[in-house]
């Protein structure tokens, strides 16, 4: 099967969305499959800045229809601004290029107001969120009790659980601190983005199927990092969805039987936003100078990124989570410049070694990584044009990481553009 997961090993921000633009070039549909408008992706094309945060990147080309999956929590300020933004600069956002699922949860303005209080209450426990209602709605979702984008379309029933939801809501809200919210302005609000949306509202699991048995490329790009999964991420400081390849089926309603190869996406250092354990964190000067160097600043929210050494029993764990098939290396260029390169190989605890992600944060917080050291590299690598070109230091980098992961490394990007990407063999991996 033509089918491709593109998922991050690390804590978000990996570049998967650079990747997944350029691989888009061979896809017929790309598909979101879990998280929000917490994730971001910033694209640089034709020298232009742009900063999605719903609609895949598919959007950027002209053959590729862009579907956002059952398994996506969509907010519809959101995503309607978009696609009025996109639609600004002369793009096709029409409903036969993006495609919505008509059962994914719609995150409510209660669901950003709960956020919010229960963030800024929780103070020195707080877990760092987006503050985008990620949490609280994917809670109504399991709780039953959440509305599907459907569901806005049909007035008269949406008005009858609003009610009752809202009344619950407003009592949490006053008992967080916050102001209650106005029943009247969210239903009149939200009926109309439901009729915004409707066009775009369709049964995308169908859809998909129909793709695949037509054998047409089909790229699923995962949102978040493998270490921000609701199970196997660094608990409670992960985000509220399965972000692992294996919600790639439940997310967009397909079997584990149509997909073909999972890709990683590997930053050639690490960064997290957001609070919870880092083993690898840099907390002084060559953290701030990745930082700066790296534009380590949250697409989303902007905040700074917490910047370190690459923790390859975090990529390795990954590799298993995840059933990783290959990998791409991304932001090897921010390293350009360093004498001397740190890898973490294992972790210790006291006198024992492991080589394995450890599950509880109290194991996490006593490690201490393993480094392997390799030689830097000075040569600037943007005008770098295919993998034989790079510095031998950087290779040798590469192949390190890939002889201790046992998994080939199949993309490097060296830059934010489309041309800094070079391909280790062919430029498809469908
Ligand atoms: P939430 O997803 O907004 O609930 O945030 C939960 C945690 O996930 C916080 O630490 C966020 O910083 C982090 N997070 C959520 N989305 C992303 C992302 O796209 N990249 C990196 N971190 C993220």
């Amino acid at each position: 099967m033509p089918t491709l997961i593109v998922v991050g090993t690390q804590w978000g921000d990996e570049g998967k969305g650079k990747i997944v633009d350029v691989l888009t070039e061979k896809a017929d549909f790309v598909v979101r499959f879990q998280g929000g408008n917490n994730a971001g992706h910033t694209l640089v094309i034709n020298q232009k800045k742009f900063i999605l945060h719903l609609i895949p990147s598919g959007i950027f080309h002209p053959h590729t229809i862009c579907v956002i999956g059952n398994g996506v929590v969509v907010d519809p300020e959101v995503i309607i601004d978009e696609i009025e933004k996109l639609k600004k600069e002369g793009l096709d956002v029409s409903s036969q290029k993006l495609k919505i699922s008509e059962r994914a949860h719609v995150i409510m303005p209660y669901h950003k107001a709960l956020d919010l209080a229960r963030e800024s209450r929780a103070k020195k426990n707080k877990i760092g969120t987006t503050g985008r209602g990620i949490g609280p709605c994917y809670e109504d979702k399991v709780g039953r009790r959440g509305f599907r984008l459907i569901d806005l379309t049909k007035p008269d029933f949406f008005r009858e659980k609003l009610k009752v939801y809202l009344e619950e809501k407003n009592y949490y809200l006053k008992y967080l601190g916050a102001e209650p919210l106005d029943f009247k302005e969210i239903y009149e609000k939200y009926v109309e983005y439901g009729q915004y949306l409707k066009p775009y509202l369709t049964d995308t699991s169908h859809l998909l199927w129909e793709a695949i048995k037509q054998n047409k490329n089909v790229l699923f790009e995962g949102a978040q990092g493998t270490f921000l999964d609701i199970d196997y991420g660094t608990y409670p400081y992960v985000t509220s969805s399965n972000t692992l390849s294996g919600n790639a089926c439940c997310g967009s309603g397909l079997g584990p039987t149509v997909m073909n190869k999972v890709l990683g996406i590997v930053k050639a250092y690490t960064t997290r936003v957001g609070e919870g354990p880092f083993p690898t964190e840099l907390k002084d000067e060559l953290g701030e100078y990745l930082r700066e160097k790296g534009g380590e600043y949250g697409a989303t929210t902007g905040r700074p990124r917490r910047c370190g050494w690459l923790d390859l029993v975090m990529v390795k764990t990954a590799i298993r989570l995840n059933g990783i098939s290959c990998l791409a290396v991304t932001k090897l260029d921010v390293l350009s410049g360093l004498d001397t390169l740190k890898v973490c190989t294992a972790y210790k605890i006291g006198e024992k070694t492991i080589e394995s992600f450890p599950s509880t944060l109290d194991e996490l917080s006593q490690v201490t990584p393993v480094y392997e050291e390799f030689p830097g590299w000075k040569e600037n690598l943007s005008h770098v044009k295919s993998y034989n070109d790079l510095p031998k230091a950087a290779k040798n980098y590469l192949k390190n990481i890939e002889t201790y992961l046992g998994v080939p490394i199949k993309i490097v990007s060296t830059g934010p553009s489309r041309e800094n990407c070079l391909f280790l063999e062919e430029k498809s991996l469908f």
